[in-house]
């Protein structure tokens, strides 16, 4: 599997719906809020998939005419390139950030089950934060039901502190909602260089070393 996370299109719509349905099956949003949300100047969406590139069958040469033109749903195209099947959609998640207000709120997110429990859902939440920071973003919000541990020790993980709770607002499971707000933490600056060669345990090497004049 290759994970690849970019910027979420209206054409990944349908695969979000379907990701959005079997996750959130009691309250799933309508695909008109959906789009909405998508197409809103003051949201930003990601989506990761599953862009690994599926093996091209092997083929005897003997008895594969055109190989340069064949694709591996076996139709002869012409093209040099096989045809990879659609990528899958692995999560998503969405922030709405309205320019000039200072404050955002994570609107939504989501890993197919498949996908869980290998740092997408956190590396998803990482790049929301980051962009609501570009975005001069000081105060990030959330809601998370009462009953969802694990999106609660994730947000808890990432610095969001519980502000408030609303009673019965999920329905119809009349489950609490526990409201949630970070306070944006500054970029984290160090020189590219050094901070580099400290990762990778080697001694950085000054332009003048060694060099006598
Ligand atoms: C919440 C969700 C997005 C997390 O995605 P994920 O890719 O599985 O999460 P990660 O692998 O990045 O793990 C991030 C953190 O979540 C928590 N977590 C993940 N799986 C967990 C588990 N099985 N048990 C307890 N905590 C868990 C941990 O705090 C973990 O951090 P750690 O790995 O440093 O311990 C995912 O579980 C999901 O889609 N759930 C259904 C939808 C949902 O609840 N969305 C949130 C609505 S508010």
């Amino acid at each position: 599997m290759s994970v690849l996370m970019r910027r979420a299109k209206v054409e990944d719509l349908d695969a979000i719906m379907r990701l959005e349905r079997a996750t959130f099956v009691t309250d799933a949003w309508p695909e008109d809020a959906m789009r909405r949300e998508l197409e809103s100047p003051h949201g930003y969406y990601l989506v990761a998939v599953d862009d690994a590139p599926a093996p091209v069958p092997e083929t005897d040469e003997s008895d594969a005419p055109d190989a340069a033109g064949a694709t591996i749903d076996g139709t002869s195209g012409g093209s040099a390139r096989p045809v990879r099947p659609p990528v899958g959609l692995l999560g998503y998640a969405g922030l709405l950030a309205p320019a000039g207000s200072g404050q955002g709120d994570i609107q939504t997110i989501a890993v197919a089950p498949a996908a869980r429990g290998m740092g997408l859902g956190r590396g998803l939440m990482h790049a929301l934060i980051t962009q609501a920071r570009r975005r001069h973003v000081a105060e990030l919000f959330l809601e998370v039901r009462a009953d969802n541990a694990i999106a609660r020790a994730l947000y808890d993980s990432l610095g969001f502190r519980q502000i408030g709770v609303r009673r019965g607002y999920y329905q119809p499971d009349g489950v609490d909602a526990i409201t949630m707000r970070l306070e944006v933490p500054a970029a984290v600056t160090r020189p590219a260089a050094s901070g580099a060669h400290a990762a990778l345990g080697i001694q950085p090497r000054r332009a003048d070393a060694g060099e006598a004049r």
